[in-house]
């Protein structure tokens, strides 16, 4: 059976195909268009999976969109109608929107894809909608090893559903046993702290996360804090279940996330604007935020726990992304193992909804996956394309034949403390570059974070970079956690490691806490010396695990910086000619693509 799964018109719009169960190929609109978490329909990542997998429209059994507009409407109107007269604003705003566009999605999607077919009138298109929760848990158990799991949904809103739960299994797929709908919503609870905090919702949750090790429980602040958001902002129940306080959130019905005002009176001080210096009641309040929803979160995976006795958990949507987070409920050792798919946003919806219908539709069972999910299923382009965009961009390159040799220069150019861009293979699906469209450099030169966020990546200093290290010598660098593939989990760099903070650290700003070193890996290692570990597995990324060895038989040190291929807010680069423009533009050294170097 052959799928085509949709996601689009919220954000963060995709496109997938499987055949009979299997992912071919899965890409974002935004590598094509260039606009960060592009949410038009996803033309040219159809087109993609359409020409790479060779199927024509014609030949697709079924076209699988993320979610059910009717529902989603359904859902803004009686939003409308509960808090009117508020929000009459937001209302007018969207519905006309509504109206002449979403509410007719599947028209809308027979004529896009109509135009993709260039005119055919006799194609007729089986398109359905699965549940956007339905959509997540089907992203993450239908890629995973498991062959029953309990799972755990999390994110803003879809339809009703804010939070969804309960079993899958091969035998009687997906049994959802309990729901949170909306206005509870614990994504959009953090994302309105996202909000406060002057980053852009739906974007900047992670940079939130990033700030709020910049504070600790031995601050009073951030306790105070804790305890304002649970006795005036949130009600959280045993189960893990949540009530907000409706009073302080506007997101319902209005055009912003809270009442400026009344979280002024609250915490004490303004909305951060978006260019302002951060200073440590920021981070006070962020840590607040995050230890607050890790609490939730550890509730409703123990009722989840009790209520299914199963020994694995999928967890899936927006939330499943604060690697920080993942890590408490891992730590927590309430179930045995956890699998997230690396997409577990809304782009991944199009993945899961292929595969919930090709699971739904045909006499397939799945059995769990018996290597790990190889997420790289974006474009690829070989050596001939490349030297193409090398040749109309006049510049000067070398060719090396021998991979090995190639590899063992750019070991060598990262060991001198250059700054590589690194393409390769086909691009990562999800919001990680995983080390085929990387920038890679020296970890252990304490100047490299500020040279990355200066002359590359032009982003907010405060956030250490992430690291790469081979399976096989995790246990050198990093204390005993979940060893993620594809960096959705923090790691703490070994004690032995570590460097000893001044007895004043606590005091210091947020500048020069960020200056101290923490580790004998400074650019990767946080203030709570955590780290955002991505661990890479020989099989799954040959290439790239070839070349951190080689890396580490020069140096005797087996880890690497790896950032996004990209500059701040901008996607990360998709094609060659991508590549060659963000090396231009940059202070980076040195560019890799396949079997090319191209040096400034
Ligand atoms: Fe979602």
């Amino acid at each position: 059976m052959k799928v085509l799964g949709i996601s689009a018109y919220y954000h963060d719009s995709a496109a997938a195909i499987i055949v009979d169960g299997k992912v071919l190929y899965a890409v974002q609109e935004e590598r094509f268009s260039r606009i960060k978490n592009d949410d038009s329909f996803p033309e040219e990542a159809i087109k993609f999976c359409l020409k790479e997998s060779g199927i024509s429209l014609k030949e697709i059994d079924a076209i699988a969109f993320y979610d059910k507009p009717f529902l989603k409407f359904e859902r803004l109107l009686e939003t409308y109608y509960a808090f009117s007269p508020k929000g009459f604003k937001s209302f007018a705003k969207a519905m006309p929107v509504w109206l002449k566009e979403k509410l007719f999605i599947k028209q809308l999607l027979k004529k896009r894809l109509k135009a993709l077919s260039e005119g055919d009138k006799s194609l007729k298109f089986n398109i359905v909608f699965p549940e956007h929760h339905l959509s997540h848990i089907a992203s993450a158990f239908y890629t995973s090893p498991f062959k029953r799991s309990a799972f755990l949904t999390v994110d803003g809103v879809g339809e009703w559903t804010t939070t969804s739960f309960g079993i899958a299994s091969a035998e009687k797929g997906i049994e959802i046993l309990g729901e949170i709908q909306f206005p509870d919503s614990l994504g959009l609870f953090y994302s309105s702290f996202t909000y406060y905090l002057g980053f852009e919702v739906n974007k900047g949750e992670y940079k939130m996360m990033g700030l709020a090790p910049y504070s600790n429980l031995d601050s009073e602040r951030a306790l105070k804090f804790i305890k304002i958001i649970k006795e005036k902002l949130i009600d959280i129940k045993r189960d893990g279940s949540i009530k907000l306080n409706k009073n302080y959130f506007e997101y319902p019905v209005g055009l912003r996330m809270v009442n400026p005002k009344k979280w002024h009176k609250l915490f004490g001080f303004k909305k951060r604007e978006p260019n302002e210096n951060l200073v440590q009641i920021h981070a006070d309040l962020a840590f607040a935020a995050q230890k607050v929803s890790e609490e939730i979160l550890v509730k409703m995976i123990t009722h989840i726990k009790q209520l299914t006795n199963e020994t694995n958990l999928c967890l899936a949507g927006g939330v499943a992304l604060n690697c920080v987070a993942n890590s408490v409920i891992y730590s927590q050792n309430i179930f045995n193992d956890i699998y997230i798919q690396p997409a577990a946003g809304d782009a991944g919806g199009a993945l899961g909804a292929a595969l919930i219908t090709n699971y739904l539709q045909s006499n397939l069972l799945f059995s769990g996956l018996t290597q790990p999910f190889d997420n790289y299923l974006g474009p690829y382009f070989s050596n001939i394309e490349i030297e193409r965009t090398l040749k109309q961009n006049k510049c000067s390159y070398t060719y090396y034949e021998s991979t090995e040799e190639l590899l063992s220069i750019t070991a060598n150019y990262i060991a001198n403390k250059k700054v590589v861009g690194w393409f390769n293979g086909r691009a990562e699906f999800g919001p990680r570059a995983l080390g085929n469209r990387s920038i890679l450099a020296d970890a252990s030169d304490p100047n490299m974070q500020s040279v990355l966020n200066l002359k590359i990546k032009f982003r907010e200093s405060f956030r250490p970079f992430a690291p790469v290290v081979c399976q096989e010598d995790y246990g050198a660098y990093f204390e005993p956690g979940k060893q993620s593939y594809y960096m959705l989990f923090t790691n703490q760099i070994k004690e032995s490691l570590r460097l000893k903070l001044p007895s004043n650290f606590n005091e210091l700003s947020l500048e020069e806490k960020r200056n101290i070193p923490k580790s004998i890996l400074p650019a990767i290692t946080h203030v709570d010396f955590s780290a955002r570990v991505q661990v890479v597995n020989k099989d799954l990324n040959p290439r790239f695990w070839n070349l951190i060895q080689a890396y580490k038989k020069i140096t005797g040190n087996g880890v690497i910086i790896n950032t996004s291929f990209n500059v701040k807010d901008e996607p990360i680069v998709n094609s060659p000619e991508d590549a060659y423009k963000c090396f231009k533009s940059t202070g980076m050294d040195v560019l890799i693509m396949e079997n090319y170097i191209i040096l400034k």
